[in-house]
C-alpha cells in the first residue's frame, strides 16, 4: 500500500554550507528540499559584518544548481567587538535574519566567540529593540562541566540569567538535546523558540560509543541518553509552535572525520526529510510533520510560510539514499539512521 504527505515545501532553521569547493558540494543537497535555510556563519574567518554577510551570501547564490529555488537567510557570528549598528543596519535591510552567539571554545571555529556575555550586553539590548533574533550554541565550555551536562548548566547559568537580564530579545535555542532544554523552551512563551535536529531524534549515545567509536554520529552538542531522545521526539511531534526543524547538517570530509581527532556533525542535508517521514510516523504524529519542519519556523521568524508543496510517498520498498556526496572538498558521509527509511520525496 503506497501512502503519501503532501506538505508545504520545508525550511532549515539552522545549517551548514560552508564554503568554496565544499559549498558547491553540499548546496545542491538543501536546495533540492527546502526552500529556505538559516545559515550559519562559523567560516574561516566567520561571518561577522554585514559587509562579510552580503558577500556570503552572493557566493551561496553563485553556487546554485541552475534552476534551483532557494533563499539563504543570513546570520552574523556575534564577538566581543560587534558594532550594534552594524546589526541593526544589517537587519532594517533585510540582509541578515539572525545573530549567532557561540561561547568561544564551544564547537567548530567558536574560538573567535564570546567569553564574557557582558562584553555583548549592548548588542544584545540593541537586538531586543529591533526584534531581531539571538541563536545560542547553548553549552557551558568550563573544563569541569562534564560534557553530557554543558547543555543543562548553560540554561541555568548562561541562558536564564541572560534572557532574564534582556527583557524582549527573542532567544532560539538551536539543536536542544536535553529533556531540560525540551522543558526551559516549552515554557518560555512567544519570545522563545527551540530548533531540533534530525539526527538527536534517531540517536542516542550509546550509538557513538556501543560495539565500536563511530565518528560520524558525533556531533555537538553530543547526543545524550535515551530518555532524551524520546525527549526531543515528543517535543518535536506535540505541534508546539517552540519547536521547529533545524537540521544543524554539518559537513566535513571523510578524512577529517575518521580522524584520531575527528570533526563534530552529523550530515543530513540528503535525507533528512525522509527521515523525518519515518520518525513522525513512528510516533503516531504524521500530520504534525508540517507544523514542525514548514509552519513553527516561519511563525517564529515572521517570516511568510512557503506556498509550494513537497510530496512524501511510502513505498513497499526500502528507499536507497547515498551513503556519501562527493565534494570536490572530500567525500562526505551521509548520516546512516541504522534502519531502512520507506518514505521518499517525489515531485
Ligand atoms: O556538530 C556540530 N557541527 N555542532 C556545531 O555546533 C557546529 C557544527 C560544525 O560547524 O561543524
Ligand atoms: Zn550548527
Amino acid at each position: 500500500m503506497m501512502q503519501e504527505l503532501i506538505l508545504r515545501r520545508p525550511d532549515d532553521w539552522h545549517l551548514h554550507l560552508r564554503d568554496g569547493a565544499m559549498l558547491q558540494g553540499v548546496l545542491p543537497e538543501t536546495a533540492r528540499h527546502f526552500a529556505r535555510a538559516i545559515v550559519m556563519p562559523n567560516l574561516v574567518p566567520p561571518v561577522v559584518t554585514a559587509a562579510q554577510a552580503a558577500a556570503y551570501r552572493a557566493r551561496i547564490l553563485v553556487a546554485l544548481p541552475e534552476g534551483a529555488v532557494f533563499e539563504p537567510l543570513m546570520t552574523l557570528y556575534l564577538t566581543e567587538a560587534t558594532d550594534p549598528a552594524d546589526v541593526a543596519a544589517a537587519h532594517a535591510s533585510g540582509l541578515v535574519k539572525a545573530v549567532k552567539l557561540y561561547p568561544a571554545g564551544a564547537t567548530t571555529n567558536s574560538h573567535g566567540g564570546v567569553r564574557d556575555i557582558e562584553k555583548i550586553r549592548h548588542v544584545l539590548e540593541k537586538m531586543a529593540e529591533i526584534g531581531l533574533p539571538l541563536c545560542v550554541h547553548g553549552e557551558v565550555t568550563t573544563p569541569e562541566v562534564d560534557i553530557f551536562d554543558r547543555e543543562a548548566v548553560f540554561i541555568d547559568t548562561v541562558l536564564d540569567p541572560l534572557r532574564r537580564a534582556t527583557p524582549g530579545l527573542r532567544v532560539v535555542m538551536e539543536h536542544i538535546t536535553t529533556e531540560e532544554g525540551v522543558a526551559y523552551a516549552r515554557a518560555g512563551g512567544p519570545d522563545l523558540g527551540a530548533t531540533i535536529t534530525t539526527h538527536h531524534l534517531i540517536i542516542n549515545r550509546n550509538h557513538i560509543l556501543v560495539g565500536g567509536i563511530k565518528p560520524h554520529y558525533y556531533c555537538l552538542p553530543v547526543a545524550k541518553r535515551e530518555k532524551h531522545r524520546l525527549a526531543l521526539r515528543a517535543a518535536a511531534t506535540s505541534g508546539d509552535a517552540a519547536f521547529f526543524l533545524g537540521t544543524d547538517s554539518a559537513p566535513h570530509v571523510d578524512a577529517l572525520k575518521e580522524h584520531a581527532c575527528g570533526c563534530a556533525g552529523c550530515f543530513t542535508a540528503t535525507n533528512t526529510m525522509p527521515l523525518l517521514a519515518h520518525v513522525f510516523e513512528e510516533e503516531g504524529a504524521l500530520a504534525r510533520l508540517e507544523a514542525f519542519a514548514s509552519l513553527n519556523g516561519p511563525a517564529f521568524y515572521r517570516l511568510p510560510v512557503n506556498t509550494a508543496p513537497m510530496r512524501l510517498v511510502k513505498h513497499e520498498m526500502a528507499q536507497t539514499f547515498p551513503d556519501k556526496i562527493l565534494t570536490e572538498a572530500g567525500p562526505v558521509t551521509v548520516f546512516d539512521p541504522g534502519f531502512p527509511v520507506h518514505w521518499q520525496v517525489e515531485a
